[in-house]
């Protein structure tokens, strides 16, 4: 049989058409060089279009306009409520686009069309009405003071929480919208302005939502969204002293880079990094509810996922059960192209990534891995590759330590979950954790011995808005999303007066 692909609306086959324009301060413009660069559909492996190729005349450009719209602009004068209904019209903008979205984002990554339209989208709407909230309820405190060198003296002393400034924010290419709309929801919510740089696999989410952003009524120079490679655009945005902050989503090591440039001023830095996340199955978990579930936490997003479930830890009663069902999963998930109604799973973002994995599913052989399903790329165009269940795993192996950020899963049998919540803190990595129990005590004390910035207990993969979301260890540097991602974008300033 046959499936109809999905439709890609006309409006982005019309908007495709044109040539793209990167936003800086409020107009479009192309790179001062004139450089672009082709993004792919990773599913043909053909060009979709060009976008500018910014480099550090772009990126100073567009931190000048910030800086401008931040220091002298109407923003700093707009009432926190008009901030707050601008990211609500953002909001309703990007719900009333978001098919078009959706088609973007499955063009640019990859990922099912279905997927994005029923968990990017509806994610990223819901991220900026939350945010938008935030604009109005950045309350300081009034503080008793003491002083205890200055008898007989009266104090009225207060907090108040203000924007950091201009802010850079850098973005990979899994969740393009999504993560565009966890760095520009605070950010904007807080006061402050920003200079956004999407993953140059993925640029075209980001470039509409800016037209969107203008849409709404941001003024000129409140969000610039400039595209190119990390090496160029991103380390001149990092590196850029008009930055006073930079937000960045992506692998430890550019985070560690990040970290360097942004050491000789000083500036701000919030960090959401890799991850290996242990999913572990106890001795009476809800095996129905587990199985498909602990599947879903590694496939989901063809794996692509810094929270992805990749060690799945089975009591060892369990572990031939949930092995074979967790295989068998792989294999009956149907892996194609995004716009196919039938895929949930896409290509991986790129052929450099699809070969990254590839290495990690022979480095896997070589270290005496059993493969016990997939295990290899499927034949082109696109960079398909098979959902893989390895099993036999020891910790040194590559694939048992490394984020492989694709879809493969480690599974490994345990006889007293304490050895597996010693190995998960040993882990450099600490961003998320999952446990399966029916015992309501077992699952508090596990939650609380796992070192990670998550833990879901008989579930996976659940973020909200509300709930603040990052990482322990190298896994990351402050939470993004609920109140806590506020703090990422306001300073506190103490007024003390003397009465
Ligand atoms: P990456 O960390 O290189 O890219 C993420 C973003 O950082 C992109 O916007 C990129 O342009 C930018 N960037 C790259 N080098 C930079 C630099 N020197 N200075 C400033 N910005 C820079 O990730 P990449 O290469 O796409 O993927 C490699 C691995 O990273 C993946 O296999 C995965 O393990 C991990 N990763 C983790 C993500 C997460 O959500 N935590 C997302 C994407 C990748
Ligand atoms: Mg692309």
């Amino acid at each position: 049989m046959t499936v109809r692909p999905l439709p890609t609306p006309a409006s982005v086959h019309s908007w495709l058409a044109q040539p793209r324009r990167m936003l800086i301060g409020g107009a479009w413009v192309s790179a001062v060089s004139g450089e672009t660069f082709e993004t792919l559909n990773p599913a043909t492996g053909q060009p979709i279009t060009a976008v500018p190729s910014a480099d550090a005349a772009d990126v100073d450009a567009a931190v000048r306009a910030a800086r401008a719209a931040f220091d002298s602009g109407p923003w700093r004068q707009m009432s926190p409520s008009e901030r707050g209904k601008r990211l609500w019209a953002l909001a309703d903008l990007v719900e009333r686009h978001a098919g078009e979205l959706a088609a973007l984002e499955r063009l640019d990554s990859g990922k099912p069309q279905l997927m994005a339209q029923a968990v990017d989208l509806p994610a990223t709407v819901d991220i900026l009405r939350y945010m938008a909230g935030w604009a109005t309820k950045l309350e300081g405190r009034t503080v008793p003071l003491s002083v205890p060198y200055a008898p007989g003296a009266q104090f009225h002393a207060y907090t108040v929480r203000e924007p950091v400034g201009v802010v850079g924010q850098i973005i990979p290419w899994n969740f393009p919208a999504m993560m565009a709309a966890m760095k520009l929801g605070p950010a904007l919510a807080a006061g402050c302005t920003v200079v956004l740089k999407p993953a140059e696999e993925t640029p075209l989410s980001a470039l509409r939502l800016g037209e969107l952003v203008c849409e709404a009524g941001f003024p000129d120079g409140v969000v610039n969204v400039v595209t190119g490679f990390g090496e160029r655009a991103g380390a001149a945005l990092a590196a850029h002293p008009g930055v006073d902050k930079v937000a960045f989503t992506g692998s430890t090591e550019v985070g560690r880079l990040i970290v360097r440039a942004a050491s000789h001023d000083l500036k701000r830095v919030s960090l959401e990094l890799g991850g290996k996340s242990p999913n572990i199955l106890l001795e009476d978990a809800d095996l129905e509810a587990a199985m498909p579930a602990a599947a879903a936490a590694i496939f989901f997003n063809q794996g692509e996922c810094c929270t992805a479930g990749s060690l799945l830890y089975v009591h060892r009663r369990h572990f031939d059960r949930v092995l074979e069902g967790v295989a068998a999963a792989a294999r009956a998930i149907p892996v194609g192209p995004g716009d196919s109604p039938s895929s949930q799973m896409g290509p991986l973002v790129s052929e450099a990534h699809r070969t990254r994995v590839l290495g990690y599913l022979e480095s896997g052989r070589t270290e005496g891995a059993v493969t016990v399903a997939g295990g290899s790329g499927l034949p082109g165009p696109g960079f398909f590759l098979q959902p893989t269940v390895l099993a036999q795993t020891r910790p040194g192996m590559r694939v048992m330590d490394e984020e492989i950020f694709g879809p493969v899963v480690c599974a490994v049998p345990f006889d007293d979950p304490g050895e597996v919540v010693a190995a998960a803190n040993r882990s450099r990595f600490g961003l998320a954790a999952a446990v399966w129990t029916r015992d309501v005590s077992r699952a508090h004390r596990l939650a609380a011995a796992l070192r990670a910035g998550t833990v879901w207990v008989n579930c996976y993969n659940i973020l909200d808005a509300a709930l603040p979301f990052g990482g322990a260890r190298q896994s990351g540097w402050g939470r993004e999303m609920g109140e806590e991602a506020l703090a990422l974008y306001t300073e506190t300033k103490s007024v003390c007066v003397q009465i």
